[in-house]
Parts: C-alpha cells; sequence; structure tokens
C-alpha cells in the first residue's frame, strides 16, 4: 500500500481539445496576460468557464472550512491578524486552470470572512486569463491593472500580503519598499518560510537576490503554517511573519535602503517591462 500523501496537482482533471489543428504546436511561443490574451472563445463557452470555475471555488472554499487544517489557522493567525485593513494577494496562478491555485484562493476569501479582515482582496497576477479577471470581479474582489512587481507601500495601513509560491524577489521587493519604522511593522506576510529560503541557498546568492528577505529574518517572527491538508502540495513551505510588539526598533538598521535589481539570468518575478511589452507589441 502506498503511503504517499495526495497531491493537488496529481488530482487534477485536463480538458482534451481533440478538434483538428487545436494540439498543433504554435509558431512562436507568447505569453499571454490578461491583458493582451485574444477573446477567442464564444460567449457560451466563457460562461460555462466561468459557471464551472465559481462552482470548483465555492467547493474548495466548503471543504477548506470543514477541514481541521482551516480551523488551526484560523485559531494561530487570527490574534496575529487583528487590524489588518488591506489583503494584497499576488502570484496566486491560474485558478481556473490549476486546483494549488484556486485551493489557495478558497483559502484567502475564506481567512478574511473568519477573520473579518475586510470587504475585499486585491489581487495582481500577470498571467490571470480575462476571463479569471472578470470571475475575480464577478466576486467582488479587486484586480489590480499594474504590474508594480511587488512593490506596494503599507503606508498607515496595515497589510497583509499573500504571496502562495510567490516568487521571492517580489516578496524582497516588498520588505525593500517598506523598510522604514513606521511601514515595516504593518507588514505581514504569508508567503514561503524566511528560515527555508535562507538555510536552502547560498548567502551570496541571497545577498544580491534576496537581501531585504536576510535582513528581515532578524526582524520577523515566523508561525508555520501546519501543513496538514488533505493535499500536502498547496500550503507547503508557508508560513506567517510578522514584527512582534517585543522587537526593538531602534536596534533594526534602517539605513542603505537602495532598491532592489536583479541580474537577468536570476529572474524569478515577471518584470513590468515584459508585460508592458506583451501590451504594446
Ligand atoms: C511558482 S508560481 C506560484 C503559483 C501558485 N500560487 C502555486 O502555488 O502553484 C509563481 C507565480 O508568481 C506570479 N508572478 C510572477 N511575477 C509576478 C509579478 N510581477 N506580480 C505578481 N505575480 C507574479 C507568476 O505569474 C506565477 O503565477
Amino acid at each position: 500500500m502506498s503511503a504517499v500523501a495526495p497531491r493537488a496537482e496529481d488530482s487534477e482533471f485536463r480538458i482534451v481539445v481533440s478538434r483538428k489543428g487545436k494540439n498543433r504546436p504554435k509558431s512562436r511561443a507568447k505569453l499571454q496576460t490578461s491583458f493582451n490574451r485574444p477573446q477567442e472563445q464564444s460567449v457560451e463557452r466563457t460562461e460555462v468557464c466561468h459557471h464551472t470555475a465559481t462552482k470548483q471555488l465555492q467547493a474548495a472554499e466548503s471543504e477548506l472550512l470543514q477541514s481541521a487544517f482551516f480551523s488551526e489557522c484560523c485559531e494561530e493567525f487570527q490574534p496575529i491578524l487583528v487590524g489588518v485593513k488591506r489583503i494584497i494577494c499576488l502570484g496566486l496562478g491560474r485558478f481556473s486552470e490549476c486546483s494549488i491555485a484556486r485551493y489557495q484562493l478558497a483559502f484567502i476569501r475564506c481567512l478574511r470572512d473568519k477573520a473579518n479582515l475586510g470587504e475585499r482582496v486585491q489581487f495582481y497576477d500577470p498571467v490571470f486569463s480575462s476571463s479569471e479577471v472578470e470571475i475575480l470581479q464577478s466576486l467582488a474582489e479587486t484586480v489590480l491593472q499594474e504590474n508594480v512587481e511587488g512593490k506596494y507601500s503599507t503606508e498607515s495601513d496595515r497589510t497583509l500580503f499573500y504571496l502562495p509560491h510567490c516568487p521571492k524577489q517580489i516578496v524582497n521587493n516588498v520588505l525593500w519598499k517598506n523598510w522604514q519604522q513606521e511601514h515595516l511593522t504593518n507588514v505581514i506576510l504569508l508567503c514561503n518560510s524566511f528560515c527555508s529560503i535562507t538555510n536552502n541557498h547560498p548567502r551570496r546568492f541571497l545577498e544580491k537576490s534576496a537581501g531585504y528577505i536576510l535582513r528581515a529574518t532578524g526582524v520577523f517572527r515566523e508561525v508555520p503554517l501546519r501543513n496538514n491538508f488533505r493535499f500536502t502540495d498547496i500550503f507547503n513551505d508557508t508560513s506567517l511573519h510578522y514584527i512582534s510588539t517585543g522587537v526593538k526598533l531602534d536596534d533594526i538598521s534602517w539605513e542603505n535602503t537602495e532598491e532592489p535589481s536583479y541580474d537577468t539570468e536570476d529572474l524569478e518575478l515577471i518584470t513590468k517591462e515584459v508585460v508592458e511589452n506583451l501590451v504594446f507589441s
């Protein structure tokens, strides 16, 4: 008997399109974003997709709400999330096609509602299809239009950044943008574990590619999310990171806050330029 834990990725069913020519390789690979994707699907097909995707999301939400995994998360996270005014979700991925992204979407919507963290989540991922943008909007969520590569300032709002398995350069950019006393204490990050990032990469590489994460490990407290959901590849290696009230802010180095820049060969995130070129080419 196999003792392998179930993975959401393996449970995915795929739609096989058998119409002639549909599976032929395209002559030129082109990344399609929510802003340049051709509207080639018929209205009926789009509506069916909306309906299916919304039903699947509802099923994922109801499963999560009944799970011990979600109850434990809420119990542990709720006290830390008190006062959160804004939730920004980046790097969710194609939730109408990928069950990992769908459960991650279900998770943040359920957490927002359970913990009374406001009305809407703000989403951005350059790979969202136009249909996914419409689904989020029809669910009364907000879809941000601009690729700021994670450089969002919290200003005076305590903000939860939900970045499920997001490129670490996006996390690094969030930290850079808020690296000042009044802002950094408003940053809460639910993303890949800082501990794993620092343990699994050479320091020399991190100094170039994730310098603010390195600095943040000494400042942020990390609460690992217990990965006991039915599927093990959705919420793995995920922690909540925040600055606890006991931290002496005067001991933190607030100087040397150069904007990060990444070597092209090390780029993990989709840059502003890539998206702009796709839109206007
Ligand atoms: C490793 S995937 C994670 C997808 C999904 N959340 C998961 O756990 O499987 C990283 C995601 O980050 C997104 N991403 C890349 N650059 C981004 C940017 N500038 N802003 C927001 N999301 C970005 C990608 O499009 C992709 O969906």
